[in-house]
């Protein structure tokens, strides 16, 4: 049920809910802070998954990298396509629970700006062993999210947020004992037009993101508080590295 909530977000409304609001320097400063922690340099294959609408992978295909964008919704590749122009790089619609590369394809796997959760645990768990499948021996994951710790601090159940294109408010609640997020983004266009998408995501300490990484078969985990392996505080989005 949730994949499907998903699905539905994912889509035209999230190209105009939340594009808008992501700012270009940080998205670099996002995708290089990725392959640095990754340790892996201009000419190694990485893999940006899921990539959305191909921000940080067109970054790095533009500073050398052999980049492939993976991600399950097509309306988001297909404006990465738009967005990369002349750009090479690689866009597939895949579900990250089952992706459609040989083992052993590249030197880094990128997955960023929470973009685990929608599938429940053994989803999740699922698709970091998908990873670590297609990752070379000694190839990295890097995951950065927001972690439990931080959210229960910073939780507020109502935001609203102006945009050119009209308004995003934002309803939630927070499940402390499930450590699930139910809640809802609410659209209203510039026309009036009202558009509602209710979504649950699970949201998980660094402590079950490290065990859910060693399930899936990664021996090395190591989380971190920043791109600069800053240590890792309560007020950090979460940067683990796993190979
Ligand atoms: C929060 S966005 C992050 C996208 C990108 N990393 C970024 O920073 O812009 C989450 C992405 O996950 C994708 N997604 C959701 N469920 C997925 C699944 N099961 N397999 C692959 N991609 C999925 C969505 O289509 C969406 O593009």
């Amino acid at each position: 049920m949730t994949q499907d909530e998903f699905d539905s977000i994912f889509d035209e409304a999230y190209l105009e809910m939340y594009a808008p609001r992501h700012d270009p320097e940080q998205t670099e400063a996002e995708a290089l802070g990725a392959v640095s922690v990754a340790e892996v340099e201009p000419g190694t294959a990485v893999l940006d998954c899921p990539c959305g609408f191909g921000r940080h992978s067109v970054v790095l295909a533009r500073a050398g990298f052999t980049v492939t964008g993976a991600d399950r919704s097509q309306v988001l590749l297909d404006e990465a396509r738009r967005q990369a122009g002349d750009l090479e790089l690689e866009l597939v619609q895949a579900d990250y629970r089952e992706l459609p590369f040989e083992e052993a394809s590249f030197d880094a796997v990128l997955n960023l700006f929470t973009a685990l959760g929608y599938v429940g645990r053994e989803g999740d768990k699922q698709a970091l062993g998908e990873f670590r499948r297609v990752l070379k021996p000694g190839g990295r994951l890097v995951v950065e999210t927001m972690q439990r710790d931080r959210l229960a601090r910073i939780f507020e159940p109502r935001t609203w947020d102006r945009l050119p294109s009209g308004f995003v408010l934002e309803e939630r609640s927070f499940d402390q004992a499930e450590g699930t997020v139910r809640g809802s983004f609410i659209y209203i266009r510039s026309s009036g037009e009202r558009l509602e998408y209710p979504y649950t995501i699970q949201c998980y300490t660094a402590t079950e993101l490290v065990e859910m990484a060693r399930e899936a078969g990664f021996s090395k985990v190591e989380c971190y508080g920043g791109w600069e392996k800053e240590e890792l505080t309560l007020d950090a989005r979460l940067v683990l590295v796993a190979s």
